[in-house]
């Protein structure tokens, strides 16, 4: 039975997994409109990472014998100045998102919740690999300043992401 308190954080976990879906898929419309259709692609199978995220929270919180219940998702901006603009944002939300997981993870090894522990364990591992991501995409844009036409290539092999 999970406690109250962690029951909570992973509630409020699980809407922040789904607000990471519905802002980089709000990105993703940004790309589609420019069009930079590689980085929306890319962008597009994130936002559906993240919901796979967050039916991960979903199936624990049951699955521990706690009780889901889903808040107001927060409605994402939908402009952006630049493609290194939007994956700042995206390398920052990411960091952020590490920030909860690390402090889900406090409280859960403060209430010696030795199975949650286990179980945001992937999640530690996994936001090294998200800001890992985030941060190359980052500085492969900050390569194309001053030759825009670069930015051309990053879109194809963002676009090649299965
Ligand atoms: Fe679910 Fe990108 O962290």
């Amino acid at each position: 039975m999970l406690k109250k308190s962690i029951e909570s954080a992973l509630n409020k976990q699980l809407n922040a997994e789904l607000y990471s879906s519905y802002l980089y898929l709000s990105m993703s419309a940004f790309f589609e409109t420019i069009p930079l259709k590689g980085f929306a692609r890319w962008l597009r199978l994130q936002a559906a990472e993240e919901q796979e995220h967050g039916m991960k929270f979903y199936d624990y919180i049951i699955e521990a014998g706690g009780t889901v219940t889903l808040a107001q998702i927060a409605a994402p901006k939908s402009a952006w100045k630049s493609a290194k603009e939007v994956f700042d944002e995206v390398y920052a939300h990411e960091q952020k998102v590490t920030g909860l997981i690390n402090n889900i993870m406090d409280l859960a090894v403060a209430e010696k919740d030795y199975a949650t522990q286990q179980f945001l364990s992937w999640f530690v591992t996994e936001q090294v690999e998200e800001e890992a991501n985030a941060s190359d995409i980052c500085a492969q844009i900050r390569m194309t300043e001053g030759a825009p036409g670069q930015l051309f290539a990053v879109n194809r092999e963002l676009g090649m992401r299965e």
